[in-house]
Order: C-alpha cells, then structure tokens, then sequence
C-alpha cells in the first residue's frame, strides 16, 4: 500500500504527502461541507494565501497542481449553487457530477465505471480501535477525510502497516486532511488502540463494485456513478 500511494502523490504528480493530502481535503470539504454548499457568497472569495486557522489548525497553502488557484470548483468543472434538498441528490453530491468522478479517475488512474458512491460519517470514542485489513474486494477506492478537533486529534490519522502488517506509520490526522488508496494485497491499514478525548470524526468515501451487498448504504443503489 505504501508503494501505491507513494505513486499516486508523488510519482505521477510530484506533490508533496502535504499538499496532496490538503488537495484531496479541498475536493471532498468542498463537495460536501454544509457550510461552503450553503454560503453561495463564499465561492466567488479566492483563498488568501496567509488564511486563518481553523479550530486552531493552520491551513496549509496549495502551492501547485490541484486546489492551487484557491477556486476548486473551476477547476473540478463543477457549479456552485445553494443546496436546499438534503444530500441524497445529485445537488447534494451524494451522486458526484461527473466530472468529479472524472477528477478521481484521473488522480488515481482507475476506472470507476459500474461503481456506485457510499458515503460514511464515522464517529469514533474511546478505546476505538482496528485491526489491520486491506479493504481489498468491492471497495475500488478509498478516501479518508479527517474532521477531528481538539487536544491531539491530529495523532487520530489512520495507521499504516508493512506488507507483514507490522505497523509503519499513522497519517496525519489533521482537521480536513485526508488519505487515499487504491485497496491492494498489500494495503494494510486501521487504527492502533489509543485514548481519543472526544470524537474521532472522519468521513469515508467508497467506490464500490456491483458485488457490494449492503446496497442501503449506497447513495444510490441502482445508479453507478457512470
Ligand atoms: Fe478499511
């Protein structure tokens, strides 16, 4: 897993783990948050390089390749409006444009055709813990999203194994940082258990294969996203 990832960040785009991470983060906040769907005055701002903190975390300037103009919507193709109809709509993003689709395909160099999208808001306490597992099988990607908060949440990133599942190292787990990747023989991850004060909140995005069973937690369970 760790080669794979190396490849998609740095080997075809020559982004650093940083910027790649703060990129996808930018691609899902944007398509999903609340806060930017329903300020349509927000999208015509471009982002000041020196931005504020948010939660008390810097953001981290997208110097190159994707998020880099501070407008992710113009460049993802996508339209900006206000959402007033929930998320399971095709305006909600629950069912991405396909353009959308199109930028993942091209980031991670997959074909997504015939899957369908799922979306998982995990909200994780205590003594939380998971052990390693590749999530190879329906699931054609996987994208992390971290929305955690507060005192060391940036240490509840995922954790990363070697191909003989002896822990690596954990991904930042910074407010709207993120991991990608392509599930694989060797993609072992999950989380070592440790004391969470508060919530581990992250959000994960799926593309899965028809063979998926559990059809109620797609977006769409009789619409692939192309
Ligand atoms: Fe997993």
């Amino acid at each position: 897993m760790i080669s794979e990832v190396g490849v998609v960040m740095n080997l075809k785009f020559g982004w650093n783990r940083r910027s790649f991470l703060s990129a996808l983060a930018a691609a899902s906040g944007g398509l999903l948050a609340p806060d930017r769907i329903g300020a349509l005055s927000l999208f015509a701002k471009k982002r000041k390089p020196s931005a504020p903190a948010v939660d008390g975390n810097p953001i981290v300037p997208i110097t190159s390749g994707l998020g880099s103009t501070g407008d992710i919507y113009a460049e993802l193709g996508v339209t900006p409006l206000v959402n007033i109809n929930g998320t399971v709509t095709v305006i909600g993003g629950s069912v991405m444009p396909p353009e959308v689709v199109a930028a993942w395909e091209k980031l991670c160099g997959i074909d997504l055709t015939g899957t369908y999208l799922r979306i998982e808001y995990c909200r994780d306490a205590g003594g939380f813990w998971l052990e390693p597992h590749t999530d190879i099988g329906a699931k054609r990607i996987t994208i992390m999203n971290f929305l955690s908060t507060g005192e060391e949440s940036e240490t509840w990133g995922t954790d990363i194994y070697d191909n003989d599942m002896k822990f690596y190292e954990s991904c930042p787990g910074d407010f709207n940082c993120g991991l990608i990747f392509i599930p694989g023989t060797n993609s072992y991850h999950g989380f070592e258990r440790r004391e969470i004060k508060g919530i581990r909140r992250s959000l994960m995005l799926n593309y899965v294969g028809p063979e998926w069973r559990a059809r109620h937690e797609l977006c769409f369970p009789d619409q692939p996203v192309k």
